[in-house]
Order: C-alpha cells, then sequence, then structure tokens
C-alpha cells in the first residue's frame, strides 16, 4: 500500500495493542515529532523551496492536532477501560520521548549514498515513507483493536496518513521530478528491509 513494498506484519497490531497505553503514548509522540520535522524543513529550506512553507505549516498544525487528540484518549479512559482485572484502572501518561529505531535506522540509510541525492528531496521521501509506514499500522489499529471508538479514531488517522504520503511525494516531485521517483523507489527498498527487521511491540513503528 502506498509505495511500500513490504507489508506491515498482522501479528504487530496483537503484540502492540497488548499494551494500549504505552503504543498511544508512543503515538502521542510521534504526532509531535511530525509536527517538529515538518517545521525543520521549513526552517532549514524556507528560501531554497518557499513553496513548502504553507502546505508544511499546516501539516505541522495537523500534526499538532492529532497530538491534541491522541493526548486526550490517553487521558480520556479509554485505554484504562479495556484493563478489565483493575478495580481502578490508573491512566496512563504521556512519558518520555523515546528514539525511534525505525525513523533512525531510514535516514541512515537514506544518507547512506553520501551526499548525491539533495538533502530536501531525502528530507521529502524519507517523510513520505514514514506516513505511508503509519497508515498501515492505523488500518491495522483501525481493524482489530477491541475499542469501537479507537477503531474510528484510527480510521480517521489512517486517511490522514494516505493523504499526508501523498503531500510529501507531490512536494518532492514538484521540486525534483523525475530525480523524486526514482530516489522513491530506492529508499521504498531500503525501507521495506528495515521494516522487516523491525521487532514486534507496542509502537507505532514496530
Ligand atoms: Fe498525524
Ligand atoms: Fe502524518
Amino acid at each position: 500500500m502506498l509505495h511500500l513494498l513490504q507489508p506491515t506484519d498482522p501479528t504487530w497490531v496483537d503484540a502492540a495493542a497488548a499494551d494500549l497505553g504505552a503504543l498511544l503514548s508512543d503515538h502521542a509522540h510521534c504526532e509531535l515529532k511530525a509536527a517538529q520535522s515538518a517545521l525543520a524543513i521549513v526552517g532549514r529550506f524556507a528560501d531554497d523551496a518557499p513553496e513548502m512553507v504553507e502546505p508544511l505549516c499546516d501539516l505541522a498544525r495537523e500534526e499538532t492536532e492529532h497530538f491534541r487528540q491522541v493526548y486526550a484518549h490517553l487521558r480520556s479512559g479509554s485505554v484504562a477501560r479495556n484493563e478489565e482485572d483493575e478495580a481502578e484502572p490508573s491512566l496512563p501518561g504521556l512519558g518520555k520521548p523515546e528514539p525511534d529505531a525505525y525513523v533512525n535506522a531510514l535516514r541512515k540509510a537514506a544518507r547512506a549514498d553520501g551526499p548525491t541525492a539533495p538533502i530536501l528531496l531525502d528530507r521529502l521521501i524519507v517523510s513520505a515513507l514514514i506516513e505511508a509506514r503509519s497508515c498501515e499500522s492505523f488500518k491495522l489499529m483501525a481493524e482489530h483493536l477491541p475499542n469501537p471508538e479507537l477503531q474510528t479514531f484510527y480510521r480517521g488517522l489512517m486517511e490522514s496518513e494516505a493523504r499526508h504520503f501523498s503531500l510529501f511525494r507531490g512536494l518532492a516531485e514538484q521540486r525534483f521530478g523525475a530525480d523524486a521517483r526514482r530516489r522513491l523507489e530506492k529508499l521504498a527498498e531500503r525501507e521495506a528491509a528495515i521494516a522487516e527487521q523491525l521487532p514486534l511491540g507496542p509502537t507505532v513503528h514496530g
């Protein structure tokens, strides 16, 4: 789906849902990082690519709103309600951000060729692939999480991630043309190898 060469292991969602509080905490941090990453591209490349300022500021606003929504779910009790054996379940907190092994490996894989591809092109293509992989995770969560409220929520987010994949791919193609398409093919191969190796656990990417 969405240019990914390796589907997400469908057994991931069971491993992830086993600790829903940890999964939503990781997801909330992913949304914050997505907003920060979009703004970091603006901060670094606004002079070279002014056409990206407005769509990426809009994206950062949307990712921040997603963070707010995930955080609200985390604190609302919709997570704690699934822990049947606790009489008075405690609400999970946000916790501190952890390094994202998938994102770090993908960024490293993109720079493995040295300075052959423009940094902006790689930032856009890596962002597109992260959105595509998140879209897969949210699709599985929409289909398999036990809570109907969360299923509906993740169906909506799945659609957002598909749109964000198209946004990043479109920005890359608008500026880099055929080079963007070739780079997406190449990095999608490396992304597939990374995704295949990820341990199964309560994180959005792995
Ligand atoms: Fe998001
Ligand atoms: Fe996104």
